[in-house]
């Protein structure tokens, strides 16, 4: 396996974190989250970010903390659901490792997200599928995209076939 870091992007709930936690164990990586690097530099929960700082000022420092993670070298990297839409935050991830999308359909993401505490939880249901709509476009030009529905261990297994050449990447923008 020629890689040494894996992005996960995708949209909220798509479970980024869980299938980057078991990935980090299975390859002896370390394990990197993006929002929990935020809330350890800023001493601040994202939704308190959000409140005080604004959205803006959050998309900035995730942008800089990706930066800084992206220097580092056999870790899994689980993303915010913004970074993997932001094209500048894509473009740093494609270039330095390997990147999986968690695509998740917009019933599967209501029924897991609906009572966590995440500031855009705030749109309204209209104003999430358009969101989520546009930022599959972009999400979609990660190497590889899997289906968030399945089980962690279906996924795990997936990507780690993949990681050993076993499986077909994405065509940048085809799939
Ligand atoms: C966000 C997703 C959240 C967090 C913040 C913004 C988004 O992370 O970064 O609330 O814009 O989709 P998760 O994708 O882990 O929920």
């Amino acid at each position: 396996m020629k890689e040494s870091k894996i992005f996960l992007i995708g949209f909220m709930c798509s479970g980024k974190s869980s299938l980057a936690s078991k990935l980090s164990r299975a390859l002896r990586w370390r394990h990197v989250d993006t929002d929990r690097e935020i809330e350890k530099l800023t001493g601040k929960a994202i939704a308190q970010i959000f409140k005080q700082e604004g959205e803006a000022f959050f998309r900035q420092l995730e942008l800089n903390v990706l930066s800084e993670i992206a220097k580092h070298e056999k870790i899994v990297v689980s993303t915010g659901g913004g970074l993997g839409a932001n094209k500048e935050a894509l473009k740093i991830m494609l270039s330095s490792g390997f990147v999986v999308w968690l695509k998740i359909d917009f019933e599967t993401f209501i029924s897991r997200c609906f009572q966590t505490n995440r500031p855009l939880l705030s749109l309204s249901k209209d104003e999430l599928r358009e969101l989520m709509i546009k930022r599959n476009e972009t999400y979609k030009l990660a190497h590889l995209t899997l289906d968030a529905s399945k089980t962690l261990n279906e996924l795990a297994s997936e990507l780690l076939h993949c990681l050993d050449g076993v499986c077909n990447v994405n065509e940048l923008g085809s799939n």
